[in-house]
């Protein structure tokens, strides 16, 4: 099998959320430890690989016009397989199985979101041969944690705490395509932290769908505060988490974020929606008042903090009303962000069925209307940052000026640094550098450097 991989042209296209992205650096990793190399379009390619996700309609509606398209881009002169071919993981993989290969015949290989060990293999099987190969598990075989990754960026690392989801929120397909809910041992979770920080990250992103049930499966109570606890000591310098649901955000969890100074003043709630009556037809088990406690705790425990959240818009039977009551709400909170989607009705999901009459412009309309009140609140929040000297992990040279760089704020925002003449940008991705907010916009902020942190 290694010899076929052994000089192996592969390109990987991911769509979706951080759980995918971190499942491809997994991919990246195993298939270059075999010997296959990396390259970065379809076109230099022997292998391209799909990473799919389904949440909405037009991720989708998008795989399938990019695979047809590939139809038209010649084999790589030199290809040792004479053939280009394709492989569709994640969370379409997961769901369609067979199916995609009726859809799709120029599809080689799938595989679904329970078994990224298996890729070499398939593809290994798939060469040279006209049958597709197919292999979609119902239960995973292995925390993709124990394959080898490869980090897309060295200073940022991903860190699953637990895979899948138990709570089947009326709308989303995610727990279909993932499975339940299953947590990594704490000491697992101590131990990659700390390899990251000596392997050079400075920031870890701690993720589950839910991190604030951690545990539950294995300890029978959650237990994210202890995992906080333990990732704090590796000495990493921003812990962040993603995703919070407001039903389990605890006391405990909410006393860490204020204790413990590298968690960053940085916190994603997702709403989904103001009006309880939504909230309870969505099946997220918390009130509207619920959640506005939650982010007055929150803020008490760690006044600077930046909130973010996600809404749908359009939700089956949703009134103007209920609508009212999600506007009101983001003006209350004042997110510095705001994921704002306009319902999808995903096949198999209890909301798919339930009818849903709003006309589209309607829709629209209100989803216009939030993204107007959620800029103005944003760009208030930003505003309050005018003149304060931040730290910035930079993540590149800046696009349009090549004297400047590009990054995040503790906070998540995204910053502009200015560089002085004769600072080199380049070598400073990586690093942590100060720097003074000279402009806040609504999306940015742009700000002078004042020095290097760390580098
Ligand atoms: N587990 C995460 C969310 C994962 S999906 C959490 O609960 O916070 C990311 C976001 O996609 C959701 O928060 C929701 O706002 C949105 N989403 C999920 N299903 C959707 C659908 N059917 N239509 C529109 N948006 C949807
Ligand atoms: Fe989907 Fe709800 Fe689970 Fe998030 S918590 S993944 S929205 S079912
Ligand atoms: Fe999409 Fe799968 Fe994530 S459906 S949002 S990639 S879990």
């Amino acid at each position: 099998m290694n010899s076929m991989l052994n000089d192996l042209r592969f390109c990987i296209h991911t769509f979706g959320c951080q759980m995918n992205k971190h499942d491809s650096e997994r991919v990246v990793g195993m298939l270059e430890a075999l010997g296959s190399l990396q390259v970065q379009t379809i076109e230099e390619a022997d292998l391209v690989i799909f990473m799919t996700c389904c949440v909405r309609e037009a991720a989708d509606v998008r795989l399938r016009g990019q695979v047809n398209s590939m139809k038209n881009i010649p084999v790589r002169p030199g290809s040792p397989t004479g053939k280009r071919h394709v492989a569709i993981g994640g969370c379409i993989g997961q769901r369609d199985g067979e199916k995609l290969v009726q859809e799709l015949p120029n599809v080689d290989i799938v595989f679904g979101t329970m078994n990224l060990s298996a890729l070499p293999r398939l593809i290994a099987d798939a060469i040279g041969q006209e049958k597709a190969q197919v292999e979609v598990l119902e239960k995973s075989l292995e925390f993709p944690t124990s394959l080898p990754s490869h980090r897309e960026k060295n200073w940022s690392a991903w860190l699953p705490i637990t895979i899948g989801c138990n709570n089947f929120c009326t709308y989303c397909i995610v727990p279909y395509v993932r499975g339940r809910e299953k947590s990594r041992p704490l000491e697992d979770i101590a131990k990659e932290a700390r390899g990251l920080v000596l392997s050079g990250a400075k920031e870890i992103t701690l993720l589950g769908q839910n991190v604030n049930s951690y545990g539950r499966d294995l300890y029978g109570d959650a237990r994210f505060a202890q995992v906080l606890d333990a990732v704090h000591e590796s000495g990493i310098r921003y812990l962040r988490f993603a995703t919070s649901h407001p039903k389990d955000l605890n006391d405990e969890v909410i006393e860490r974020i204020g204790s413990l100074e590298r968690v960053a003043p940085a916190l994603h709630l997702a709403v989904q929606s103001g009006s309880d009556r939504i909230l309870k037809a969505m099946n997220r088990r918390y009130t509207a008042e619920h959640y506005l406690g939650l982010v007055e705790k929150v803020r008490k425990a760690r006044p600077d903090i930046a909130l973010s959240t996600d809404i749908i818009v359009g939700f089956p039977g949703e009134t103007e009303e209920d609508f009212q009551a999600t506007y009101d709400l983001v003006k209350t909170v004042g997110y510095t962000q705001v994921f704002t989607f306009i319902y999808s009705p995903r096949e198999g999901t209890p909301a798919a069925k339930m009818p849903n009459d709003t006309p589209r412009e309607v829709i629209q309309d209100r989803f216009d209307r939030l993204r107007e009140i959620v800029e103005c609140k944003a760009w208030e929040a930003n505003r309050r940052d005018q003149d304060a000297e931040i730290e910035v992990l930079v993540e590149s040279v800046n696009r349009k000026d090549p004297q400047a760089v590009s990054g995040r704020s503790p906070k998540n925002q995204n910053v502009h640094v200015t560089l002085p003449a004769g600072q080199n940008p380049a070598e400073l991705v990586g690093s942590v550098v100060s720097a003074r907010v000279a402009d806040a916009r609504p999306w940015f902020l742009r700000a002078e450097y004042t020095g290097l942190v760390e580098r």
